[in-house]
Formats: structure tokens, C-alpha cells, sequence
């Protein structure tokens, strides 16, 4: 048994990959890594990685993460500039006792160091959006388009799981800004002996919850992922609307030990799934009077 679910219509081919790698027997890390790469390297996702959507300042900088449940090690980066795939740098930071979570400059001094190639990130799309939105500067900082971090969740034929993230973060944030993605807990998290989880949205809200612990924790109690991720979300969002008047975007995918998958969402969201039973294919989820409504949606389809 091998599973794989990814958050975004955007991470379909990674998907794929991905899925292929497993069934070959391939191990979670490498087919994980291999599907957040996938869409980190594909220039027209704005969101992620090569051709992110830069700060206010016009300048890329990247976060990711990457957890293994096995050792429960994790590795992640902040504000990281000109690294094409944060992801693999996360990985390689995993490896870690110390030192496994590095930001802004010494996140990039230490990719050179681990000889990671040192590119622009900028695209004609990324800089002429980002030239756009400039001038539009009064309206209200959001996610962009809602395509937002690319996150991963992963479970091998040897019983390993796996969680990852990757995304350029919010659109027009401030120099030196971290969302979740990079947050264990809050991003992101794995354990080989209850489950993982991964979070898309905006990043001050998710992390105001500890949102993928949240979600592991309840697992571990009894919820099957599904439950576990509509009640985590749903309250968050609750919380929040109680507290603060608002709740910004929040979405998340999760896996249990035995590839059981859930979602959980206050706002549409598209995502993608794969298993040893079945091949990839994209699903919509809408929440609607306190459940998440699920439906397949073709590749074709224009959902984000
Ligand atoms: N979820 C990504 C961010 O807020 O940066």
C-alpha cells in the first residue's frame, strides 16, 4: 500500500511522478521531494519556487519544509533567495542534529556551502505581475489567486511517511516574512506511528492553530483524517471569526499510517490524490454548513 496527496490542482504532474515512484517501491522522501520539485521548477506556477511571486520590495524569497516521521527529523528554510527548490534544501538540512531550520541569509550561505546552484527566480510573469500589483498597492494583501503553498503528503510501501512544502509565500509580503510552511506543526508535520499533514492559506491564520500538529494530534486520538482535518480547520476558522472578526484562507491535506487520506478547507480548494488502488486524479473540496463536500473534477476543469 503507497499513498500520496498533494495540495493544488498545480501539483497534478508532480503527482504523477511521484506515484510512479512509488509503486516502483521507491522510498517517500525521494518520490515526495520529487513531486513538490515538479512544481517548484515549473515557471507559470506563481506561487512556487522558479518564477515565485516576489515581496514588496521585488525580491524572491522562498520557503519549505520537509519532514521525515520515521526520525521525526525536519528541515526547513525561510526568506531563502535564489534557490530554485527550497524543498531539496530543507531535505538536506534534515539530515541535521542541529542547524536544521535556516532563514534569509545564512539559509543561502548555507546553499552555497552544500553547493545548490544560485539562480534568478524572477520570469517575465513574476516581474511584470509584480509590476501590476504595484500600482494596485492599496487593495488588501491575500494569497495569490489562491494558489498558494504546494504541500505534500506522502506514505510508502514500507510503511513511511513523509511531509513537505514549498511556496513563495504571500503575495507582496515584507522583506524577511515567514508563513507556515517553514513551522513544523504549523505547515507541516509527520509521524510514522499516527500520521502527517501538510496546510495551504494564509500563513498568520494557519499558524495562530498549529494547525498540522492539530491535525496529527487528533488522529492520533481516534479521527479518521477526514474528521480530523474538517474539525481542526472548522474550529480554527470558528476561533478566529470569534476572536479577531475574520478568517483568512485555510486548507489542508493529511494521511493516516495506513493511507487513509482527508481534507479539510473553509474556502474552495483543489488537490490531488493518488494510491495503490487508484491513479491520479484532482478533487474539489467545498465546505458548506459545518462538512467538507468533495467532488473529482477533470484535469481539464478550470478549478485552482
Ligand atoms: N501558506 C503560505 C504562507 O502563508 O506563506
Amino acid at each position: 500500500m503507497w499513498s500520496l496527496i498533494a495540495t493544488w490542482k498545480m501539483a497534478y504532474d508532480g503527482v504523477c511522478q511521484g506515484a510512479e515512484m512509488l509503486k516502483q517501491g521507491i522510498n517517500v522522501k525521494d518520490a515526495v521531494e520529487k513531486t513538490v520539485q515538479i512544481v517548484e521548477a515549473e515557471p507559470s506556477f506563481t506561487s512556487v519556487g522558479f518564477g515565485g511571486l516576489p515581496n514588496e520590495e521585488g525580491t524572491i524569497q522562498l520557503d519549505g519544509a520537509f519532514m521525515d516521521g520515521a526520525t521525526l527529523r525536519f528541515g526547513a528554510v525561510g526568506a531563502v533567495e535564489n534557490i530554485a527548490s527550497p524543498v531539496h534544501l530543507a531535505r538536506l538540512l534534515s539530515e541535521n542534529e542541529f542547524n536544521c531550520q535556516l532563514v534569509g541569509k545564512g539559509a543561502k550561505k548555507e546553499a552555497q556551502r552544500l553547493g545548490l546552484q544560485q539562480i534568478d527566480l524572477s520570469t517575465e510573469l513574476s516581474n511584470s505581475t509584480y509590476l501590476k500589483r504595484k500600482e494596485e498597492m492599496n487593495q488588501e494583501l491575500r494569497s495569490y489567486n489562491d494558489h498558494d503553498t504546494v504541500g505534500v503528503v506522502g506514505l510508502d510501501q514500507s510503511g513511511h511517511l513523509v511531509a513537505a512544502t514549498s511556496t513563495s509565500g504571500l503575495f507582496m509580503k515584507k522583506d524577511g516574512r515567514v508563513g507556515d510552511s517553514p513551522i513544523i506543526g504549523s505547515g507541516f508535520y509527520a509521524d510514522d506511528e499516527i500520521g502527517a499533514a501538510a496546510a495551504t492559506g494564509v500563513g498568520e491564520d494557519i499558524m495562530k492553530g498549529c494547525l498540522s500538529y492539530e491535525i496529527v494530534r487528533l488522529m492520533k486520538e481516534g479521527d479518521s483524517p477526514q474528521k480530523a482535518a474538517e474539525k481542526a480547520v472548522f474550529e480554527l476558522d470558528e476561533k478566529l471569526k470569534r476572536r479577531i472578526g475574520k478568517a483568512h484562507s485555510i486548507s489542508v491535506v493529511c494521511m493516516n499510517r495506513f493511507g487513509e487520506w482527508g481534507v479539510g478547507t473553509n474556502c474552495p480548494f483543489a488537490f490531488v490524490i493518488a494510491d495503490s488502488n487508484h491513479e491520479a486524479k484532482v478533487y474539489y473540496a467545498e465546505p458548506k454548513n459545518g462538512n467538507v463536500f468533495i467532488r473529482e473534477v477533470q484535469k481539464e476543469d478550470r478549478v485552482d
